[in-house]
């Protein structure tokens, strides 16, 4: 891949690229919609990856090429510093831009003085899917300026700039997961991260395991709006409780006996998020002991009920991926399956003995055939190592 993005450099900007730079998509084992409530996450950093070539500009001007769009995006650093907020809407067909644009909109609103760059990148990340395409890129741009403009940015605050890319100006409150993800990953470890202080640990993944994705090929474009719907819903829990439990700063301060105790007072909807999020923190925790302990059923049967919890508590899911969930978790060799990312379309994670894992894929692949009239992709990752860059002279 580097060598073909050197090549394409080459040839549209007749030089050399100073910088190639490569962003993981991501995988999230446990800890469904919980980051942004304070929670404990299970991610893991996969060999799927956004690549990228670069050099700066003297004058400030931006051109980007994306190789798997064919498309080439032009603007400036002086246009994109007066760009007040959320990019313009004439920019629709070239949207994959936006993200570029952000992390530069971000890095000068921070206060960094960062130059123009000419950039070719390329990716095998299923885009839209759920595996972090998305912040993928935008650890990639801002990797690259962080590296050329000197401007020694550790990754924990890269992971939080990532995130203000998608809060602030594309208008998405996620959390902070899948940036700190792509970040910190390890070949072969899965992060069990603490997203109230941000702390974390690499959990060794046993080596007669892989990770199987299956892609339900399903894009939602409402599921910008729902997530931030549920993230309200979080906020409104955690105000009603907060009446009871002054103390909590987030929902991963309520324990499951205040739930208990004061979760009739809240209205339906809201107890049912509360209540996976207590219940999907307590699951993460759980996990990494079960990790830990090579108790491999274990852990699945946490993968599988944090699906189960997702789909009837949180309500993220949608009956595709239900039924790859369902059929991946019930076959021979599979230890528990759910789905990744915020749901409402894209792909399923499952844990699999290395051994069965052409078997699961085939009968995943069968099943939801069968239902669906359409064969899914599925493939196996390697738990992969975090983003890297090399600069060259
Ligand atoms: C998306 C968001 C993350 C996280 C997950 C759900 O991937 O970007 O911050 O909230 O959904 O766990």
């Amino acid at each position: 891949m580097e060598e073909t993005l050197t090549e394409n450099f080459r040839e549209l900007y007749q030089r050399e690229p100073a910088i190639l730079v490569h962003a993981p998509g991501r995988v999230n084992l446990l800890g469904a919609h919980v980051d942004y409530n304070d929670g404990w996450v299970l991610p893991a950093a996969i060999d799927r990856a956004i690549w990228l070539a670069a050099a700066p500009t003297v004058d400030g001007a931006v051109r980007i090429a994306s190789l798997d769009y064919g498309q080439q995006g032009e603007t400036s650093m002086a246009e994109l510093r007066s760009q007040e907020g959320p990019p313009p809407a004439d920019r629709d067909h070239l949207r994959w831009l936006n993200y570029p644009a952000g992390v530069a909109w971000t890095l000068l609103n921070a206060g960094h003085d960062i130059p123009g760059l000419e950039v070719v990148f390329a990716g095998d990340i299923p885009i839209g899917a759920g595996v972090s395409s998305s912040a993928a890129v935008e650890v990639a741009f801002l990797l690259a300026w962080n590296a050329l403009a000197d401007l020694g940015l550790s990754r924990r605050r890269l992971a939080q700039l990532g995130q203000q890319v998608e809060n602030r100006f594309l208008g998405v409150n996620s959390g902070i997961m899948d940036q700190f993800a792509t970040l910190h990953g390890a070949a072969d470890r899965l992060i069990w991260l603490d997203c109230r202080t941000l702390d974390h640990q690499l959990i060794p993944l046993p080596a007669n395991v892989a990770v199987l994705v299956a892609d339900s090929g399903v894009r939602r474009e409402l599921a910008n709006s729902e997530y931030n719907l549920r993230r309200e819903q979080c906020q409104e829990a955690l105000t009603a409780l907060q009446a009871y439990v002054p103390k909590a700063r987030a929902l991963r301060d309520i324990t499951v006996e205040h739930l208990e105790r004061h979760g009739h007072r809240l209205p339906d909807t809201l107890y049912r998020r509360a209540k996976h999020v207590v219940q999907e923190c307590l699951r993460v925790n759980e996990g990494v002991r079960q990790l830990q302990q090579d108790d491999l059923d274990a852990f699945g049967r946490l993968i599988s009920a944090s699906h189960q919890s997702s789909r009837d508590l949180f309500e993220v899911s949608i009956p595709e991926l239900d039924a790859l969930a369902e059929t991946a978790s019930g076959s021979p060799g599979c230890y528990g399956a759910r789905l990744t990312g915020a749901g409402f379309g894209g792909c399923v994670v499952a844990l699999v003995e290395v051994d069965a894992a052409e078997t699961v894929a085939t009968e995943v692949q069968a099943a939801y055939a069968r239902r669906f009239g359409q064969r899914p992709t599925v493939f196996a990752c390697r738990v992969a190592d975090g983003a890297s860059y090399r600069q060259r002279s």
